[in-house]
């Protein structure tokens, strides 16, 4: 986090690098063993990097990004000390965006962290494997400061004494900071507003119950944990002044992808006149898509459906369909937060206002 006294502190780090770019490796928080454990992965190359990606040990789309562009400087810590360095950078970078599609942060950092290299000209390698490093260490301490940046224009929207109502996890343990849908909520804290936030458990990896509920715990917030099943029935009861949630991937009309069950959270949040936000930094957005039809959603393994708490819980052969994402379409979004300003309402004109072109 920034020294500034005055940012919250998310409960742990979700990602450490250290040492050199030649020699230096990444440590990661395996969050699949939240909450009963805090224990790390040692990266040492690109490889172990792509399959914690894969396998959610880090997740959210900012932390896999930032993930990604630290892989990158591992992935050149291997490749060969001639021109074929460069198609090696270049390689590494395709490999780590295949882990996840949905994400765009993902693809974005480790562009990000390839085109140092390319503008990089020089016959020391070492020099270049340094400016890779370099890159990734600026991806990582702009992440810190867009979720603040997002926090201090979601802050006011926090009601005193209300509740506050989130999906998944789009927390700090989803970026390096200080969360994205959690930012406003930790500088409500801070600020000493009481509010009450109620964590969707999210099925079927239960990242609201393991993560969001154990975060929000360990700073203090108030935090009510609820099943997905749950959520229509607390608006309809008038316990939610607000729902945020966070997003892997905007495109150019403000449609949002995000953790499957947001979408009908936001028909939810309609139906009874609560604001429905969703909280994202600059990096989260695609342009180059018109419409959400155009965003890639991510299928995963049967197993995530069929078994729970460690037990088959349907039958054998049945057919599954587990999407990771669904997207909510702009009409269904009140604002959009992101570090850039507040986009409202949702549309494209807006979108590039706010996010440029
Ligand atoms: O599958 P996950 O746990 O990576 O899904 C995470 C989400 O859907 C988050 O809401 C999103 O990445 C935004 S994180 C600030």
């Amino acid at each position: 986090m920034p020294s500034n006294h005055t940012t919250p502190k998310p409960p742990v780090d979700v990602l450490a690098w250290s040492g050199d770019a030649v020699t230096g490796q990444l440590r990661l928080l395996d969050q699949t063993l939240l909450p009963n454990e805090v224990a790390h992965i040692e990266c040492r190359d690109a490889q172990r990097v792509h399959d914690a990606i894969a396998t959610l040990a880090v997740r959210g789309a900012p932390a896999i990004g930032v993930a990604a562009a630290y892989g990158m400087v591992l992935a050149a810590q291997y490749l060969p000390n001639t021109q074929d360095f460069h198609t090696g950078v270049e390689a590494a970078a395709e490999y780590l965006e295949g882990a996840r599609p949905t994400a765009v942060n993902l693809a974005w950092a480790a562009r990000r962290v390839l085109a140092r290299a390319q503008r990089t000209l020089s016959d020391d390698y070492n020099y270049i494997r340094a400016a890779l490093l370099d890159e990734a260490k600026k991806i990582h301490a702009e992440d810190e400061a867009l979720c603040l940046a997002i926090g201090r224009h979601a802050l006011p929207l926090v009601q005193r004494g209300g509740g506050v109502l989130t999906h998944c996890n789009a927390g700090a343990l989803a970026t390096t900071g200080i969360g994205t849908a959690t930012a406003g909520m930790y500088l409500a804290h801070q600020a000493g507003h009481a509010f009450t936030v109620y964590c969707d458990e999210t099925r079927p990896l239960l990242q609201g119950a393991r993560l969001t509920a154990w975060e929000l715990a360990q700073a203090g917030i108030d935090a009510v944990l609820i099943t997905d099943n749950m959520a229509a029935q607390v608006l309809r009861e008038g316990r939610v002044q607000m729902v945020v949630v966070g997003a892997d991937r905007i495109a150019a009309n403000g449609d949002a992808a995000n953790k499957i069950g947001t979408y009908g959270l936001a028909i939810a949040a309609a139906k009874h006149n609560v604001p429905f936000y969703v909280a994202a930094p600059y990096s989260t957005f695609d342009l180059s898509l018109a419409g959400g039809e155009g965003i890639p959603i991510e299928q995963r393994a049967a197993e995530e459906i069929t078994e729970a708490f460690g037990r088959r819980t349907a039958p054998a052969n049945i057919r599954t369909y587990n999407p990771a994402f669904d997207v909510t379409p702009a009409d269904l979004i009140t604002a959009i937060i992101t570090d850039r300003g507040v986009i409202s309402p949702v549309n494209e004109e807006n979108v590039r206002k706010v996010i440029g072109t």
